[in-house]
């Protein structure tokens, strides 16, 4: 019988864990993992506008790296790889100029990053609204 409730008792937790955005836990590390890109992102604007481009570099190489960590891959759509994809390219794009100590190319290059930010947003919120809908 003891040993049956600790089988019950065992069974829930894993379901719990295994609950999507059931956990507040999880909820809070993706919180604070998405909120460090508006940190690096705004790291970067402040080297170009003072022309830091190790600043400038060092944040977008930071963006780069955490597109390919696995609390990024929130969704495991097409279009989601694709504005990944985009997005660090436009993140390299803005390292390399920075390197070249291209102020001018960095500061456009920032700009279509950040568009990429936005694009990749509105195709989450998108896919949300049409999964709160069914
Ligand atoms: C490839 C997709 C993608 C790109 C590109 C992207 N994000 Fe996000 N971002 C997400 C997703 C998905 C969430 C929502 C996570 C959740 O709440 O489930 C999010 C959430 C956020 C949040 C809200 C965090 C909170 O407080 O809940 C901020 C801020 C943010 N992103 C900043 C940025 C910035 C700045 C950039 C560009 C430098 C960027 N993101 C690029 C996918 C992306």
């Amino acid at each position: 019988m003891k040993k049956l409730l600790w089988l019950a008792v065992a069974g829930v937790y894993a379901i719990m864990c295994v609950a999507p955005n059931g956990h507040a836990g999880d909820r809070d590390t993706l919180r604070v993992f998405m909120r460090a890109k508006l940190d690096h992102s705004q790291k970067v604007l402040e080297g170009l506008a003072v022309d830091d481009m190790e600043m400038v570099a060092k944040h977008s190489q930071e963006l780069a790296l955490l597109s390919h960590a696995a609390n990024w891959q929130v969704m495991q759509t097409e279009d989601y790889l694709n504005h990944s994809l985009e997005f660090r390219r436009s993140a390299n794009a803005v390292t390399k100029a920075a390197r070249e100590k291209n102020l001018d190319g960095a500061t456009l290059a920032y700009v279509s990053m950040t568009m990429n930010c936005v694009k990749c947003h509105k195709y989450v919120r998108g896919i949300r609204m049409a999964d709160a809908s069914k």
